[in-house]
């Protein structure tokens, strides 16, 4: 008999979970204790919106939502609020180039449809986090990577292996700063080198910006200006830790960017994604500002804690929840002894294609981070 899957289909119902996370099972199934430094689910750490704020916000926001009226690109509301977040930042968002999704990843996919031919090619960067492969294969386009470079302890783009990268399929760009998981924050004059190459090759900028309230310092995060056409990512997931409540955004900028509003919006309409109620609850959330500060704060105190805990170099980062240390053993081969002897479950950098490194999140408690890493 014919399969009913996909190859795709296929590939995903037919994978084995990878070797770590076998052992981990293992070793949990036998009673030992693990300690989890990649789990990257804030909730299971402490660090939650303050629970009487949320309901505050939703039971003021539930009576908006008994007429159902929708909007294709989202409650106008709630895209006025993300216009306004951007203006305390300096950037100037007409809430008409704000279009709502349900979260960051599927805002992806919207973009790669809106913006790709099958088979044209996105630029993604290379380490960088796992999430494109599947994206990319869901929409039936091509990543293509362009490099990172290990320069004075932190890791920069290289812009001309990135130019060298443009074929003349390539249609978009992907820039994730602060980056997951090198940390690496995008400069000006870096912006200002990718703009030339967008210019000239015709390329959307899809800027992924979830962790821009997760800065090392307090510096503002520098943000793409004037590209021809240009979407900043971003939502409430990991700025406000309310990952359930799938409320993310695509915000477009540049001379092209009404039109792609316009295609972006008969795909929103296909689908009607973002709840009402998570819509009618983004004013409220957005204005919460000493909620990204608490969370900032605690990520940086977490970052802290594990460097000093751990005997091995860190990448120098300048954002995010992620740290990367140098081993110079094989990664593989560490990462599963630190969990089989060690008890510590951290991933081989090559899970993002960092060679020569392992990889974890500074999202556990400080005493578990502490613990884990002297284990380590
Ligand atoms: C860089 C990056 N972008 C996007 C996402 C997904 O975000 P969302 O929860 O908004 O889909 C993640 C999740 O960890 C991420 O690390």
């Amino acid at each position: 008999m014919r399969d009913f899957l996909s190859s795709l289909g296929r590939d995903w119902a037919d994978a084995e979970p990878n070797p770590l996370t076998a052992l981990k099972r293992r070793l949990e199934a036998q009673g030992h204790d693990v300690i989890d430094l990649v789990g990257a689910n804030p909730h299971e750490h402490g660090l939650v919106f303050p629970a009487d704020r949320l309901a505050e916000i939703a039971a003021l926001a539930l009576p908006q939502t008994a007429v159902y009226r929708p909007h294709p690109l989202g409650q106008a509301a709630a895209r006025e609020a993300v216009s306004a977040w951007y203006f305390r930042r300096g950037v100037a968002i007409s809430p008409e180039c704000v279009m709502l999704t349900p979260g960051t990843s599927l805002a992806y996919w919207y973009l790669f449809r809106v913006l790709l031919e099958a088979g044209d090619e996105v630029l993604v960067p290379h380490p960088g986090y796992p999430l494109f492969g599947d994206i990319c294969a869901l929409a039936g386009v091509r990543g293509r990577f362009y490099h990172l470079r290990a320069v004075d302890g932190g890791w920069r783009p290289d812009f001309e292996d990135l130019a060298f990268q443009v074929t003349r399929r390539t249609r978009a760009v992907v820039v994730v700063s602060p980056h997951n998981p090198l940390g690496t924050v995008f400069r000006e004059d870096e912006w200002d080198a990718l703009r030339e190459i967008c210019e000239q090759g015709s390329l959307a900028l899809i800027h992924d910006e979830v962790f821009s309230e997760f800065l090392v310092d307090d510096r503002v995060l520098p943000r793409p200006r004037e590209f021809p056409l240009s979407f900043s990512l971003n939502g409430a997931s990991k700025m406000l830790s309310l990952p359930g409540l799938k409320l993310g955004w695509i915000a477009a900028s540049g001379a092209h960017a009404q039109r792609a509003m316009r295609a972006l919006e008969h795909v929103s309409d296909t689908f009607l994604p973002v709840g009402e109620l998570a819509q009618a609850m983004a004013p409220a959330l957005l204005a919460e500002a000493s909620v990204p500060s608490m969370l900032a704060e605690a990520y940086r105190a977490r970052r802290r804690v594990a460097s000093k805990a751990l005997r091995f170099p860190v990448v120098e980062a300048e954002g995010g929840v992620y740290l990367c240390a140098q081993v110079s053993q094989d990664e593989d081969a560490f990462c599963e002894e630190a969990l089989q002897t060690r008890g510590v479950l951290v991933h081989p950098g090559h899970f993002y294609d960092l060679a020569g490194h392992f990889v974890f999140t500074c999202v556990a408690a400080p005493p578990t981070l502490t613990k884990g890493c002297a284990r380590l």
